[in-house]
């Protein structure tokens, strides 16, 4: 295994997922349990991580000084160079003297030495793109040390000490903007410290499992299920690992998609076979949102509705004192305090945000570590079927805010009927993949047509589609006219109290992805 010794970098978990998609088990350990985590991993190689530290400062972290004398192949990023020279007596200087104000962006670099880090990837005297962001620099290496590669910010872009099995790169092979980072680390991990890449989910899956049971105990835990994929991989996963101690509770407050309930109940139940209970809430819901209009309101209203539901729920089971989440890595902020431990800060879920604090119980987060497309990967490893593992996302507060204005069951009803017709549409055309997000939203006008020899006076229904990496920006997704013909002709006579459809072709921004 690899050990990452984190000294707070907002990327450290790109380091771990490199190592995973290299094959090898790693684990991240703040700096101030490195070394316990050390004696406990045995690990045959470390990865030191970047900081928003700078090493020149006062109290500015260290690596535990006993892991460069254990003997194990060391690659240091950025700080994590930094630190690696310092503490093995070379020099570090602070960024803001003389006309050097550090090296930030894209950046180039000159490889001057063949090294087993660019082993079969890169050669002497071939530039390479990569990612900077320093302000500080080594101004004179350790002893042993030599340089393999320069840039023009940085002198020591790459340094090495072949005897010890050291490395270290000024800038950052983990992120995307360095194109041959993943492989530059996958050398480290496969030739310089030998381990062979045959570690994969269904391993990820063993490893949290085992995690999970020595976490809980006999204890009980409680799963709110949303119907999206984070939770429902969190809860099997979890399931797997505690069976009958775990509770899953769904909670239909009325604003589904078409069979969305009856979908999660056959798989939870029947196919998992996991205790599932279903609560029916739709007319409590429908009660508070009549009348309201006002967007915000509708949110705060059915966020807090949630909370109650499940909080009630919750005492009906009884004993529980964990709560489990699907919470993704992009959801965790973690930072590390330079005088006391890692201290961890968890942004409201969306589906459940507030219930960790209200409801004052211990959090079991097994999803924690994954960025989305490995944990739909880690469903499929599960069982999940490839039509649920690639669902769109569904927001939590759901139909409610693709009806702008007032919500009633009759207008869900239309709405739900007009959305399954459109994406059955972007099913048979083979596009559902393609696109991040697509959904129908019923607007509050309504519009005069002519059907046969009939005048209608009916609502008007607005489609959306956006192709999207991360929901924080998005683009719209260019049908051809005659498919959102096709969509329009079909949604018109299939779904009463709809005469009329458009497009809506805003991007993100200036527009979000809902309308509310
Ligand atoms: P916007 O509309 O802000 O949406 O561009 C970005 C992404 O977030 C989803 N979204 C939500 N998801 N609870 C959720 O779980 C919410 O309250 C919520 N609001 C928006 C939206 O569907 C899109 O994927």
């Amino acid at each position: 295994s690899i050990l990452i010794v984190d000294f707070g970098s907002q990327v450290t978990q790109l380091i771990a997922r490199r190592v995973r998609e290299a094959g090898v088990y790693s684990e991240i350990a703040p700096f101030t349990l490195a070394e316990e985590a050390f004696r406990r991993m045995r690990p045959k190689g470390i990865i030191l991580s970047g900081s928003p530290a700078g090493v020149p400062e006062d109290g500015s972290p260290r690596a535990p000084q006993m892991l460069f004398d254990a003997g194990v192949p060391i690659l240091g990023i950025c700080y994590g160079q930094q630190v690696m020279s310092h503490q093995l007596g070379g020099k570090v200087e602070p960024g803001n003297q003389g006309e050097w104000e550090g090296e930030f962006g894209r950046a180039y670099i000159t490889v001057t030495k063949g090294c087993a880090l660019f082993e079969g990837l890169w050669q002497v005297g071939d530039r390479h793109q990569v990612w900077m962001s320093h302000g500080d620099k080594v101004t004179q290496f350790a002893p042993g040390f030599e340089i393999v590669a320069t840039s023009d910010g940085a002198p020591f872009a790459v340094i090495a000490d072949e005897a010890r099995r050291f490395y270290g790169t000024q800038f950052h092979p983990e992120v995307v903007h360095t194109p041959d980072g993943g492989r530059l680390l996958a050398n480290f991990v496969h030739r310089v410290c030998g381990l062979a890449g045959d570690w994969t989910m269904a391993a990820y899956r063993d490893t949290k499992v085992a995690e999970i049971r020595a976490q809980v105990g006999d204890g009980r835990v409680i799963c709110g299920l949303s119907g999206g994929v984070d939770s429902s991989v969190a809860a099997i996963l979890i399931h797997e690992a505690i069976g009958e101690q775990l509770t899953c509770v769904f909670v239909d407050h009325g604003l589904l998609r078409m069979n969305e309930r009856e979908q999660v109940e056959t798989m939870f139940r029947d196919h998992y076979n996991i205790p599932l209970v279903v609560v029916d809430a739709q007319e409590r819901f429908m009660a508070g949102l009549a009348g309201e209009t006002d967007p915000e309101k509708k949110r705060k209203f059915i966020g807090a509705e949630f909370i109650e539901v499940f909080e009630e729920e919750a005492r009906k089971i009884g004993g529980a004192e964990f709560l489990a989440q699907g919470t993704l890595y992009p959801d965790v902020i973690e930072s590390v305090s330079f005088t006391g431990g890692p201290s961890v800060t968890i942004k409201s879920h969306h589906n459940v945000g507030g219930l960790p604090a209200r409801m004052n119980m211990k959090l079991v987060e097994p999803l924690r570590e994954l960025f989305k497309d490995e944990v739909r990967d880690l469903g499929r490893e599960l069982g999940l079927p490839d039509m649920f593992v690639g669902r769109h996302p569904f927001p939590g507060p759901g139909l409610a805010i693709r009806i702008p204005g007032e919500v009633t069951q009759e207008r869900c009803d239309i709405l739900r009927k007009a959305d399954a017709v459109y994406l059955e549409e972007i099913r048979n055309a083979g596009l559902y993949d393609a696109i991040w997000q697509a959904f129908a939203v019923l607007l509050p006008v309504r519009t005069v047509g002519v059907m046969g020899d009939y005048r209608t006076y009916d609502s008007v229904c607005a489609l959306r589609a956006v192709t999207s990496t991360d929901g924080m920006t998005a683009d719209v997704y260019p049908f051809d006219a005659a498919f959102l013909t096709q969509c329009a002709t079909r949604i018109v006579n299939e779904v009463k109290g709809i005469n009329r459809v458009v497009y809506d072709y805003t991007s993100k921004p200036p527009g979000t992805i809902e309308w509310e």
